[in-house]
């Protein structure tokens, strides 16, 4: 069931278009990341569903009803700042009642749900502290505790963890899913960091300059980019461009062609082809190549694999990963292999890249 339900929302400041048809649904319990560049529209795209910011254009929704006229308060939302914004003065405890407090909530019953919070951000018994005596990820928690305790219909993160130091930060991560399956929550998580948006959400929203570019599952959004700045964005990628060839084939400048999965246009058009590094063997000998055409015609079973004559031109040793440079007619291919040949491939090996076509897929040119 869609929870939160943004249709045409568009905002300016001034003259300055910052998001621009903006429609995405939110499903019940689900954990969707707003990822983007710094700029892209996040914060301002957040704080339009938490009501602190009004859209010029369009609507959004919460549980059915319309709320674009609702003020903060009464549209029933959790948020936690990228600074935790605690009150210095206040205990953990009565930081975390705040919003119960103003409610009306107050004595035993509250008590009882300011505890359950901080259980369930695994804080029991520090309810007597103040903010100071915390540690960073600990105030995180805290102020996660506040936004839930009030049983929000929906919680709103806006780059929570981005404070914390690289492993409190791999924590927390954890953490958070954990306590946004067991509150259930429908929640909006705002990030700039790839593998954060990946690994921790159900569906990624990708921002490019105030537009949503792309919304799927993470695994969709890593191996079926629509745009050249989705794929980017979303880790290292070979980009081929060439013209539509008729069939599912793509000639590149040179003439060679690779094949490729999805609807090409007319023939003669300009496109462009993207294969993920990791996608990519690199093969010496004929009998390897023999081989690897079998294997690596992939999911679509087929008979032609890609394949590029190539000149090893860098390796990157990085203990467990390898990442290769090759020269191929002119251009430059970065592949990323295990560690886990007997002998890698050193520089100027001549090999041929194998891959599949299964793997290679068109992406749109990112409008002006
Ligand atoms: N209150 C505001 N007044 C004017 N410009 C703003 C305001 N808030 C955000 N912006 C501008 O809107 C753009 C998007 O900002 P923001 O939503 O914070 O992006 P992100 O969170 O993705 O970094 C930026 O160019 C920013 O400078
Ligand atoms: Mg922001």
């Amino acid at each position: 069931m869609t929870d939160v339900d943004i249709n045409a929302v568009a905002k300016s400041f001034g003259a300055t278009p910052v998001l621009s048809g903006i429609t995405a649904q939110f499903g019940e319990g689900s954990f969707t990341s707003l990822l983007g560049p710094s700029g892209s529209g996040k914060t301002t795209l957040l704080r339009i569903v938490a009501g602190f910011v009004a859209p010029d254009e369009g609507r959004v929704s919460i549980g059915g009803r319309d709320v674009t006229g609702t003020p903060v308060w009464a549209r029933n939302i959790g948020m936690v700042f990228q600074s935790y914004a605690l009150f210095p003065h206040m205990s953990v405890s009565d930081n975390v009642g705040f919003g119960l407090a103003r409610r009306g909530i107050k004595g035993g019953a509250a008590k009882r749900e300011i505890e359950a919070a901080l259980e369930l951000v695994r804080l029991p018994g520090y309810g007597a502290r103040r903010p100071k005596e915390l540690s960073g990820g600990q105030q995180q928690r805290v102020a996660l505790a506040r936004a839930i305790v009030t049983k929000p219909s929906v919680l709103l993160l806006d780059e929570p963890l981005s404070a914390l130091d690289r492993r409190l930060r791999q924590e927390m991560q954890v953490e958070l899913v954990r306590i946004q399956r067991a509150s259930g929550l429908t929640t909006i998580f705002v990030t700039h960091d790839q593998e954060e948006a990946l690994t921790l959400s159900d569906r990624v929203a990708i921002l490019d300059r105030g537009r949503i570019v792309q919304i799927g599952a993470p695994a969709e959004i890593y191996e079926r980019p629509k745009t050249r700045f989705a794929a980017e964005f979303l880790g290292d990628i070979n980009l081929f461009e060439g013209i539509a060839a008729g069939g599912d084939w793509v000639a590149l400048a040179d003439g060679r062609l690779i094949a490729c999965t999805g609807v090409l246009p007319p023939d003669g058009i300009r496109v462009t082809a993207a294969v993920r590094p990791e996608k990519i063997a690199i093969v010496s000998g004929d009998k390897a190549i023999r081989e690897m055409g079998r294997d690596a015609g992939g999911e679509a079973s087929r008979e032609a694999a890609n394949r590029l004559e190539a000149t090893i031109a860098s390796v990157v040793y990085a203990g467990a990963a390898l990442t290769y440079k090759a020269e191929a007619a002119g251009r430059t291919v970065t592949i990323f292999a295990q560690n886990s040949d007997a002998r890698p491939h050193a520089v100027g090996d001549a090999v041929t890249l194998v891959w599949s076509p299964g793997h290679t897929v068109l992406v749109e040119e990112d409008r002006p």
